[in-house]
């Protein structure tokens, strides 16, 4: 069984071809940091046209790349939702015109799901496993309890993580996107020098806040003269251990309730873009073991968005004879869990 993924939500323009024996067979994909860097974010209406310019050839890329013809693809799968719906669209209306000429099925992927379930293509995990999902857009502690089936145990309550990062990187003028800037920035730092916050430490539930962390930057920023770029790099480390204080401690009450709850899993699952960075890697690794699960976490370049998780999320998806139909609509927002 071999799925064509497409990911077009957000500012990567992606595709990709898994087989349900695993193997990513193929991988194109373009990021637009270039187009969007001017402005510090990411602008939906150059996203979307950027994706019309960029996907045709990415798809033709990976087929060559995968040497395989139309007919040697099972099913297609794209992202449709959440996300910026220009983009979403684009890559939707692709997808969905390739099945229909190719005569195959097409699947309707969640994008949040593709993260949920990009782990299980390149290790062995069972369900339920805790999911800490941190990206750019969203921040949310999941219990995946099966393909299609999540239960929510907390989120943020503003900010996304991913967003903090962005966010911060932009106050200190370290450009777009800000997570692997930050990081990059803050090996250089003492992350004592600033004490920042911890919003949300030590309190009852699972829930998030970052927009304190983010303010609290802003303000030691301000109560600088010119700062040096050592004192940058301190700050982008003070910022970074505090983000990691507040996962970890999260972590840590959501292992607790997981246990409670679902006695049979053993496994913290870390996904989405933020989960590339090294030191937050570490922390939650120590969190998990220390409330008794093992942490997984996919390779970084799986972690950030790519196809290949959308292309895997399809094949689980068929292999429980799940499939779309051709008028499934774009969703600019979608939760995992609807009952949350
Ligand atoms: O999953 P993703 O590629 O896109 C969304 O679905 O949002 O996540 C992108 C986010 C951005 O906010 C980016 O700054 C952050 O992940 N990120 C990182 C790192 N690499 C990417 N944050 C912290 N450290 C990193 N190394
Ligand atoms: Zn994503």
């Amino acid at each position: 069984m071999i799925v064509l993924g497409i990911e077009t939500s957000c500012d990567e323009t992606a595709a990709a071809l898994v087989d349900g024996q695993r193997r990513i067979l193929a991988q194109a994909l373009a990021s637009q940091f270039e187009e969007h860097r001017a402005y510090g974010g990411v602008v939906p209406e150059i996203a979307a046209r950027s994706h019309v310019e960029r996907l045709d050839g990415l798809i033709v890329e990976a087929m060559a790349q995968a040497g395989l013809g139309w007919h040697q693809i099972d099913a297609v799968a794209a992202t449709a939702g959440p996300g910026l719906i220009g983009g979403v669209m684009v890559g939707l209306v692709e997808a969905k015109a390739i099945a229909a000429v190719a005569g195959v099925p097409f699947v309707a992927v969640n994008h949040l799901e593709g993260h949920a379930l990009t782990v299980r293509l390149v290790e062995d995990v069972a369900f339920p496993y805790l999911l800490l999902l941190i990206s750019g857009g969203h921040c949310q502690l999941l219990v995946v309890e099966g393909v299609g089936r999540y239960t929510r145990l907390g989120g943020t309550i503003d900010d996304a993580a991913g967003e903090a990062f962005d966010k911060t990187a932009k106050l200190l003028g370290l450009g777009h996107p800000g997570g692997p800037a930050v990081e990059r920035t803050a090996a250089a730092g003492d992350s004592k020098r600033f004490r920042l916050p911890r919003p949300m430490v030590g309190r009852e539930g699972c829930d998030f806040s970052f927009s304190g962390l983010k303010t609290a930057v802003r303000q030691t920023l301000e109560g600088l003269e010119s700062p040096d770029g050592a004192t940058i790099a301190d700050l982008a480390a003070g910022f970074q251990a505090a983000v990691a204080d507040v996962l970890a401690d999260r972590v840590a009450a959501a292992t607790a309730m997981f246990r409670a709850r679902w006695p049979q899993g053993d496994t913290l699952v870390v996904a989405g873009g933020v989960a590339a960075n090294r030191l937050l890697r570490t922390r939650l690794t120590q969190a998990a073991e220390a409330g008794g699960l093992r942490m997984i976490a996919p390779p970084p370049a799986l972690c950030t968005d790519n196809a290949a998780m959308i292309a895997w999320a399809g094949l689980e998806r068929l292999a429980l004879g799940w499939s779309d139909p051709l008028d499934t609509p774009a969703r600019a927002r979608w939760p995992l869990d609807d009952a949350a």
